[in-house]
């Protein structure tokens, strides 16, 4: 069936405008316009001024393929080029007429409302939304029944492939790498859920969903599912419940409310599934350990038990203090009380604390065995610095609450 309403997305290298985004978007027609029908963008007057005074159109930058350039850039979507499939259908690695290496996500059409209704949602919020730790969306292609998306190539592919998929005994996640990563998707949240106005809730968070290029830096994909956030007075968008088995925030599940704390809830899984290497669902386990959440509650509640979390293939391989810490921020997002979960402004900060931390050449080289297991005592620069870690380390760091 030919969606009669795209036809505007059918014209080769057309790009995408305005007039297009209000077809595309399914729920939320105030989004672009204001009241008196002028057009207002989604970002705050710095991220405006941002791309004015670099010159760059940031709605200008969806590219519109046909179908046959995208089958001679994945060479006919020859097997050799899978690079990985999910519930959206098959990614295929190709490079384009000019050179450029990317990743192409076909659309399977079996269930072709709700595909395409995400199809919708990704090409709309992937035009708008542009952040180091987003991945950049460089075309789609809407012909005939073709629904396919066009991405930058991320060449060591997603977070869960790394740590759940390893081939090799061998391989593990570096603990370093494993904070970077966790910094980095918290600056792409943040991006989300306090520059883009209104804000965006990803609902989709999970490390499936965390790509990585060759230095490891992270960037969040996959917004098919993603919502705008509530406006003026309202602290929640009400939605069917959707996402992934294992990421969704308990209140969620339960009454389809959805705010930015859902998100936080599932960024806490995520940082769980760091820290232990383990699935945030997984079937194969017997009842009662299927959900990694649920399973780590035990250890979440006593802070004696913290490190007894951390992924044993690391064999005893991280800094105790920067793990502890990493574990009181997860328990943090997974508070049951979404109001009770810190703000994603209050965890970037203190993860990009453990960030810097694992690069010092200091950090960088201590162990288990090297460092030392009880917390330093705070620095001047604590105690003044508003935005300090402190804020989430607080009871952590406090010498006198670590039980023993
Ligand atoms: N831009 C990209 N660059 C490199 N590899 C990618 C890219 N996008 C996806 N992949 C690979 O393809 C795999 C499948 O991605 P996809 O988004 O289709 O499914 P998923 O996120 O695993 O699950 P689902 O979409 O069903 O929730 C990823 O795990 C990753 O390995
Ligand atoms: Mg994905």
């Amino acid at each position: 069936m030919i969606m009669r309403c795209f036809s505007c997305i059918n014209t080769p290298r057309k790009r995408l405008t305005y007039e297009d985004q209000r077809l595309f978007d399914p729920d939320s027609p105030s989004y672009l316009y204001t009241p008196d029908g002028k057009e207002k963008s989604p970002f705050g007057p710095a991220e405006q001024d941002r791309n004015n005074q670099n010159g760059v159109d940031i709605l200008n930058s969806a590219q519109s393929f046909t179908f046959q350039e995208l089958a001679v850039a994945t060479r006919n979507f020859k097997e050799s080029n899978l690079i990985g499939e999910g519930g959206f259908g098959k990614v295929y690695k190709g490079r384009l007429d000019n050179g450029q290496i990317v990743a192409t996500k076909k659309l399977n059409l079996e269930d072709s409302l709700q595909g395409n209704q995400e199809f919708i949602v990704e090409v709309l919020m992937l035009s708008l939304l542009h952040h180091t730790n987003l991945v950049t969306l460089i075309g789609y292609c809407a012909e005939g029944d073709q629904r396919l998306l066009v991405y930058e190539y991320m060449p060591k592919g997603s977070l869960a492939d790394h740590l759940f998929e390893c081939e090799s005994d061998k391989y593990v996640l570096e603990w370093n790498t494993r904070v970077k990563v966790a910094a980095g998707a918290a600056r792409g949240l943040q991006y989300l859920h306090c520059v883009a106005k209104p804000p965006v809730i990803y609902r989709d968070l999970k490390s499936a969903n965390i790509l990585l290029d060759n230095e490891f830096n992270p960037k969040l994909s996959d917004f098919g599912l993603a919502k705008l956030g509530p406006v003026d007075d309202n602290s929640h968008v009400s939605t069917r419940v959707m996402g992934t088995y294992g990421y969704c925030a308990p209140e969620y599940a339960m009454t389809g409310k959805l705010t930015v704390k859902s998100d936080i809830f599932s960024f806490g899984v995520v940082l769980l599934e760091i820290v232990t290497g383990k699935k945030a669902f997984d079937v194969s386990k017997g009842q009662g350990h299927q959900s990694l959440a649920v399973w780590s509650r035990p250890y979440l509640k006593d802070r004696r038990k913290y490190t007894e979390l951390v992924d044993s293939r690391l064999r005893g391989k991280f800094p105790t203090r920067s793990a502890r810490h990493l574990i009181a921020v997860t328990s943090m997002c997974l508070n049951d009380e979404p109001h009770r979960r810190p703000s994603i402004n209050d965890i970037v900060v203190a993860l990009d604390y453990l960030a810097n931390e694992c690069v010092s050449p200091q950090t960088a080289s201590s162990t288990a065995k090297s460092t030392p297991t009880r917390f330093s005592p705070l620095t001047p620069e604590h105690k003044v610095n508003p935005r300090s870690p402190l804020k989430l380390f607080q009871k952590d760091n406090s010498p006198k609450k670590i039980h023993r």
